[in-house]
């Protein structure tokens, strides 16, 4: 009889996103007449930009000619989509890459998870508490971990709290730590590193031969100067960091599917015998093996997010979700419930009305409000007590669904 992973069932509840979109099922096929507003899953609602359709249409008509046919691309990304990037996303920050450093992907979310298969098992993870669940489920999976205990922490992994308490600011782990996951702007909470901060880890990471996986999907809804981008902005990155990218919120590709990672040729890391090997070579080797690359009209699209006029116009969405991440922090904070994060990222972070647990306002702020959001309890046991509502709905639904929950806890 085959085995299965037994990794897989320690995992103690479903992923978190279907568990809310069941649960968000069951009260709507119960209640069909309830307009649910739906600022859970950090999904977008606004349409691809008029540049990026039109570059979308040329990549799939240039697949129905034969002169201008493509069939296998390069399973790194085209050159000329990796250029573009060095020179319009890194260059201008003051960064310096190379095609060679930057591999195109279907999105974040799997590089973040793929990258473990090229780490040995024996290396010891800090995560934050709460977290992107995507780096702890994988880190579960792979069986880098014991069971989880009572409040739901698995042994093994090392858990770095962030609540309002610390100002939701990572302490360094006390004990020795090999892989380090940071997530700037963060997932959930909203909140941002500065330069300083930043430096801190690098700094850390170089000092103990430990890698950065830096999480930089929400960069493009920075507003405030002086935050930085990249790690790689900050001196020494380069040596002990890995950036993953995406275009999902960025330019509204959750449903196209594309992201990248950065491995920098100096990253190295060490072989059973001592000998320092370049990552970069070993990703390279991997996703030759278990990737095909993305289609290439989407990675005409994603090039199209770099002209002038795209990037005009994807800068405009981004201002417009913005926008409604200012309209849910001041109209909660105006009725006196304590919010975070919301103003260099699409997320706001909140502290539950009357003290409820995570899951407890959840399923009240659905049936009495018709809400979504997501329990921040959902992303690890500091986030209890907390919850995350999205900026990507449309306009009248964030109004609406502000002016529900103040109705109900406002407190002012
Ligand atoms: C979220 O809501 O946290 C994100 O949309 C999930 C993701 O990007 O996979």
């Amino acid at each position: 009889m085959a085995r299965i992973n037994d990794n897989y069932l320690k995992l103690k509840a479903g992923y978190l996103f279907p568990e809310i979109a069941r649960r968000v099922k069951e009260f709507s096929d119960a209640h069909p007449e309830a307009q649910i507003i739906r600022l859970g899953i950090g999904d977008v609602t606004q349409p691809l930009v008029p540049a990026v359709i039109e570059a979308f249409h040329a990549g799939v008509d240039d697949l129905a000619k034969a002169e201008t046919f493509h069939g296998y691309g390069p399973e790194q990304g085209y050159n000329w989509l990796s250029q573009l990037i060095a020179e319009k996303a890194y260059a201008p920050l003051g960064v310096e890459l190379k095609p060679s450093e930057i591999f195109i992907s279907d999105g974040s979310k799997c590089d973040s998870a793929n990258i473990l298969d090229i780490l040995d098992l024996g290396n010891k993870v800090a995560i934050c508490d709460p977290v992107y669940p995507v780096y702890h489920d994988t880190n579960v999976m792979i069986g880098r971990s014991g069971e989880a205990d009572a409040k739901g922490y698995y042994e093994g992994i090392v858990y770095m709290p962030c609540t309002a308490e610390n100002d939701f600011t990572p302490a360094f782990p006390e004990e020795k730590v090999d892989i380090i996951y940071l997530c700037y702007p963060n997932n959930p909470t909203g909140t941002v590193a500065t330069k300083e901060q930043l430096k801190a880890w690098v700094d850390y990471a170089i000092a103990r031969n430990a890698i950065i996986f830096f999480d930089a999907a929400y960069e493009a809804f920075i507003t405030e100067p002086g935050i930085p981008h990249s790690i790689y902005e900050i001196d020494g990155a380069k040596q002990c960091a890995i950036e993953f990218r995406s275009f999902s919120k960025t330019a509204g590709f959750t449903g196209v599917r594309c992201g990248l990672t950065v491995i920098p040729h100096e990253l190295t890391a060490t072989s059973a015998t001592g000998e320092k090997v370049a990552l970069n070579k070993l990703w390279n080797r991997r996703q030759s093996t278990k990737f095909n690359g993305v289609s290439y009209p989407v990675q005409r699209a994603a090039a199209a997010v770099y002209s002038e006029q795209g990037w005009l116009q994807v800068k405009e969405v981004i201002n417009f979700y913005l926008e409604n991440a200012k309209i849910i922090k001041q109209g909660l904070e105006a009725a006196g419930i304590d919010c975070y994060g919301g103003v260099n990222a699409p997320y706001i972070w909140l502290k539950t009305p009357e003290n409820m647990g995570s899951w407890e306002f959840f399923d009240k702020l659905l049936k009495e409000c018709h809400v979504v959001g997501t329990p921040g309890s959902g992303f690890g046991p500091s986030g209890e007590g907390y919850f995350r509502l999205s900026a990507f709905g449309g306009r009248e639904n964030v109004k609406k669904a502000v002016k529900r929950i103040v109705e109900k806890w406002g407190k002012k």
